[in-house]
């Protein structure tokens, strides 16, 4: 299949990522995480991090997100969120699933970013014994609309979560594409920006399958792999999840790969600007969303692109870590040619 904008999950996996994948599979190793590839991967992520965390891998973004807002919260807490989160808005209620109840509170604010007078608002909205207790603040890195928190905007939020007596979760299901959109050191906007627990995306970064829960707050961890296997999530064979994140974590390949896909997005969301479509934020990742006349969305789609509407109407197109600029290209030629025979 050539090519498409519709998810950055449509791409394979990256090579460093298979061969080390393909390292792992030599011979017999303990399963269920008591093996070395899983080990050497919580210590190389110690070391990206800078800090001694508790990591535990998982096989999708929905089950990393859920079972780390379960393990901040009792089934009485809430949850403030962005209302366009993908824990609100693509979870299928397994948040308040795993938590036994734990309400989502979702918030709107500019380009899907939260502020810290937002986590005030819901907080001091209601305090009554009838109003589910507030109890974490959940942040994505980058955003559902392909914007970024800078760090000392999650140090703002985070402060004020603090204030409020609340923890602080990020979903970082393309942490690789802010941190390296951002140039920070990883540490800048987790914990040391007051983040407690980290998703870090493992699969829209370029891995076969999985994602990393990493708890910053260790205390937080505590039967958290109690907490996976109930669910499912324990896998048996662990060291096929966690050995792709070594290949991974070398040698910077996951923020090359990262970096790659950001600067197709930016040669996407350039072409489009330059063609006179209008972008409904602003192109900080690896994603571009931008308004178009339905009659040319169906058009392009006639001619064999896909991808999404986001929530709201706009084109949602994805830059996975192997777009190539041709393909950036030939797209920005079909909506060119398609945009002109329409008098668009
Ligand atoms: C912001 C965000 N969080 C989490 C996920 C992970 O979801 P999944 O359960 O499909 O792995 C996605 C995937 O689209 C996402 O966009």
């Amino acid at each position: 299949m050539s090519q498409h904008f519709a998810s950055d999950n449509y791409a394979g996996i990256c090579p460093e990522a298979l061969s080390a994948l393909l390292e792992a599979n030599a011979g017999h190793a303990p399963a269920y995480g008591d093996d070395d590839w899983t080990r050497r991967v919580a210590d190389r992520m110690r070391s990206v991090f800078e800090t001694d965390c508790d990591v535990y891998f998982v096989f999708n973004g929905t089950a990393a997100n859920s079972l780390a807002l379960a393990s901040m919260c009792q089934s009485y807490h809430s949850v403030i969120c962005h209302e366009l989160a993908h824990v609100a808005t693509d979870e299928c209620g397994a948040p308040e699933f795993f938590s036994n109840g734990a309400k989502l509170l979702p918030t709107s604010s500019e380009a899907s970013r939260l502020k810290p007078e937002d986590v005030t608002r819901l907080v001091e909205k209601r305090n009554d014994i009838h109003y589910p207790k507030p109890k974490v603040v959940t942040l994505t890195q980058a955003t559902e609309l392909g914007t970024l928190y800078r760090p000392e905007a999650i140090a703002a939020v985070s402060q004020r979560a603090r204030h409020h007596g609340l923890k602080v979760h990020m979903d970082g299901a393309r942490f690789a594409n802010a941190v390296a959109a951002l140039g920070v050191a990883p540490a800048d906007i987790t914990w040391r920006a007051g983040v407690d627990v980290l998703c870090f995306g493992g699969t829209k970064m370029g891995l076969p399958v999985g994602e990393a829960v990493v708890f910053f707050d260790r205390e937080l961890s505590e039967d958290f792999a109690w907490r996976c296997k109930q669910a499912g999530q324990l896998a048996s064979k662990m060291r096929y999840l966690a050995a792709p994140w070594l290949g991974m974590l070398q040698d910077d390949v996951w923020l090359r790969h990262a970096a790659h896909a950001n600067a197709m997005a930016q040669r996407l969301s350039r072409g489009l600007v330059a063609l006179g479509l209008r972008l409904i934020a602003p192109t900080e990742a690896n994603g571009v969303f931008v308004d178009m006349p339905l009659a040319l969305e169906e058009a392009l789609r006639g001619r064999g692109w896909r991808f999404y509407n986001f929530i709201g109407g706009a084109a949602r197109l994805m830059c996975a870590w192997d777009m190539q600029p041709e393909t950036v290209d030939r797209f920005l030629v079909d909506v060119k040619e398609l945009a002109a025979s329409m008098g668009i």
